[in-house]
């Protein structure tokens, strides 16, 4: 089955540390290679991967480790039919491990030019990490103007409930006057009232996830009638248990009533595979060739790019 182009809008860079980098970050710097057991990727919810997630990330000390994982990343997105990659960073995980930022900085920084000088469409997102607090969120936007020109926006991600949007409002506020594209993780754990506030408080222009904005009516009426794209990851919501089966996934209902919703790989090492892999097993799950475009043309259109960018995706 040939590859759809796509612009892939919610993908981690944490989330392509596969075995094998493991295993060469892990000897490089002098650490424990982690059991590599397939079975460690089976979790019970979002928590369970975090955690696993974090303790991989142990392994990533150096500026070449970031480098190499982006690297990483962008070839096999590249792959996977990826024409424009709008990735995650999480700066706060590996500062709080000792990490200097300008090692996460220059190295996925460096990646994303050299992938861009080599022809690919690419850009990098700051999230922060809400379970760490707004403190530390306003620690992070405190650290990045110095590396202004490594990044175009600000997400936020990893636990959710507990962590509602509003608790970041200020930090958004100053991330918009700074002029830096908005995103956030919702309606992934959350319900309906996190995705609603990370409309009205954080003034988001895309939501990521927002699975269960569907559980409303007029919040899936207002999203539709608003255009706000919502970006799901299919493979992850079933091995997060964020839905029961690929079968009963909401990407099929957000289709029909008119919903702006893109399909990504969230984190590809993790979930079993890139944003090809996800297309396999929508099709799998009965999505049509039609359906599978359509959530191209969406992705594209929701994409950070100016007009003549779009254009040319399209
Ligand atoms: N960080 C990486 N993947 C994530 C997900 N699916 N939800 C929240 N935070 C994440
Ligand atoms: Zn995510």
């Amino acid at each position: 089955m040939d590859v759809i182009p796509t612009a892939e809008l919610h993908l981690h860079v944490e989330g392509a540390l596969d075995p094998e980098l493991l295993a060469r970050f892990a000897r490089r710097n002098g650490i424990a290679v982690p059991d590599l057991d397939p079975g460690r990727y089976v979790y019970a919810d979002l928590q369970q991967f975090l955690d696993l997630r974090d303790s991989d990330l142990a392994v990533m000390r150096t500026e070449q480790d970031f480098f190499e994982l982006a690297e990483h990343y962008l070839a096999q997105a590249r792959a996977a039919g990826v024409v424009r990659a709008e990735s995650f960073i999480d700066p706060m995980v590996h500062l709080q491990r000792g990490v200097p930022i300008e090692a996460v900085m220059d190295g996925f920084g460096a990646a994303f030019a050299a992938a861009r000088a080599d022809g690919l469409s690419c850009d990098l997102i700051v999230c922060f990490t809400r379970d760490l607090g707004a403190d530390a969120a306003q620690a992070t936007l405190d650290a990045v103007p110095p590396f202004r020109d490594r990044f175009i926006g600000v997400g936020l991600d990893s636990a959710e409930v507990g962590w509602p949007p509003a608790l970041f409002a200020d930090i958004y506020a100053r991330a918009a006057s700074e002029g830096l594209r908005l995103v956030a993780h919702a309606g992934e754990e959350g319900g309906p009232d996190y995705v609603r506030e990370a409309l009205d408080a954080l003034h988001v222009e895309r939501v990521d996830h927002g699975l269960r904005a569907m559980e409303d009516p007029d919040l899936v009426a207002r999203i539709a009638d608003e255009q706000v794209a919502l970006t799901v990851c299919p493979l992850s919501n079933v091995a997060l248990r964020a839905v029961p089966d690929m079968a009963a996934h909401p990407v099929f209902a957000m289709l029909e009533q008119g919903v702006r919703v893109t399909v990504s790989s969230d984190d590809p090492a993790y979930f079993g595979g890139g944003v090809d892999e996800n297309h396999a097993a929508l099709r799998r799950a009965g999505a049509t060739e039609e359906q599978l475009v359509a959530l191209a043309r969406n992705s594209f259109d929701a994409a950070f790019v100016d007009d003549a960018e779009r254009a040319r995706l399209h």
